[in-house]
């Protein structure tokens, strides 16, 4: 068991890679806090991971909200009495679109949740890991922040941002030992895959996103969970700042 003692909130565990995430931590031993916008597929997660033996409350929220993220700590604290790892994996996009039919409202939406959620994120749990003396931030990127497809823009542009925001954070908390990663997912099947795809979601359309992932497939939950559980466990006590890219060599 690689996070016994350990308590982690993860954001948008709903569904999809959150989930994936959820249930590989509560499997090593964590405490998992499982946020999502949507109350029921987080009550869900958080009692099939009780049945399979771990520990797991479900707190409805959006990381949009200040106040939202408050009553996350506080729920979190007040039942597991601290935090050492908080994943920022909720996230969402415009769907696959020329630039120019991208709404207002669709923008900010996506700034709103990819990006102004981490601000947030940070400035609910820093507080708390510099009164404990440390604690792990793992934010769910992708490779839509290094190496950016077409029809994704503003979508592209959030993830970056949270990748430079992800390195600042890294080299500006060092000193308080808060460690801040990144993971970056190739494209997955999850609740966004059809959004990211932009059109029918058929073997052919699939096939050809696949042709440009060497090791061709698209990623699993399992596949970013496991990536997740390295970087916030003890094994990657030296390493803040990184970006690890889950992509069977998309980004090569
Ligand atoms: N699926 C992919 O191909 C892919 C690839 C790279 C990165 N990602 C990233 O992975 C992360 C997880 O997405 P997913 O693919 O598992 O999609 P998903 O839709 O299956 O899961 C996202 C979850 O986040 C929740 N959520 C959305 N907005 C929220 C908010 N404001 N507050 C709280 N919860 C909210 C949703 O209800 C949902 O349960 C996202 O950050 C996404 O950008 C996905």
């Amino acid at each position: 068991m690689r996070l016994t003692g350990k308590t982690a909130v993860v954001t948008g565990a709903g569904s999809g890679f959150g989930e994936g995430i959820a249930k590989t931590y509560a499997r090593e031993g964590a405490n998992v806090v499982v946020n999502d916008l949507n109350a029921e597929a987080a009550q869900r997660v958080a009692s099939e991971i009780a049945h399979a033996g771990g520990q797991a409350i479900a707190v409805q929220g959006d990381i949009t909200r200040e106040a939202d993220w408050h009553a996350l700590r506080d729920a979190a604290i007040g039942r597991f009495g601290s935090v050492e790892i908080v994943v920022n994996n909720a996230g969402t996009t415009h769907r696959n679109k020329p630039v120019m039919e991208v709404s207002e409202a669709e923008f900010d939406r996506v700034f709103a949740v990819n990006v102004k959620g981490l601000y947030w994120s940070v400035r609910a749990f820093v507080p708390h890991f510099r009164e404990r003396g440390g604690g792990a931030f793992v934010n769910i990127a992708s490779t839509a922040g290094i190496r950016p497809r077409p029809g994704l823009v503003w979508y592209n542009g959030s993830k970056g941002a949270m990748i430079v925001a992800s390195k600042a954070l890294a080299a500006e908390l060092g000193p308080d030992r808060i460690r801040v990663n990144c993971v970056n997912p190739v494209i997955g099947d999850t609740g966004l895959t059809a959004e990211f795809m932009g059109v029918p979601d058929t073997p052919e359309n699939r096939a050809r996103f696949v042709a440009t992932i060497p090791l061709g497939r698209f990623s699993t939950p399992q596949d970013v969970a496991n990536a997740c559980l390295y970087l916030a466990s003890d094994e990657a006590a030296f390493i803040t700042g990184a970006c690890l890219e889950v992509d069977g060599g998309r980004c090569v």
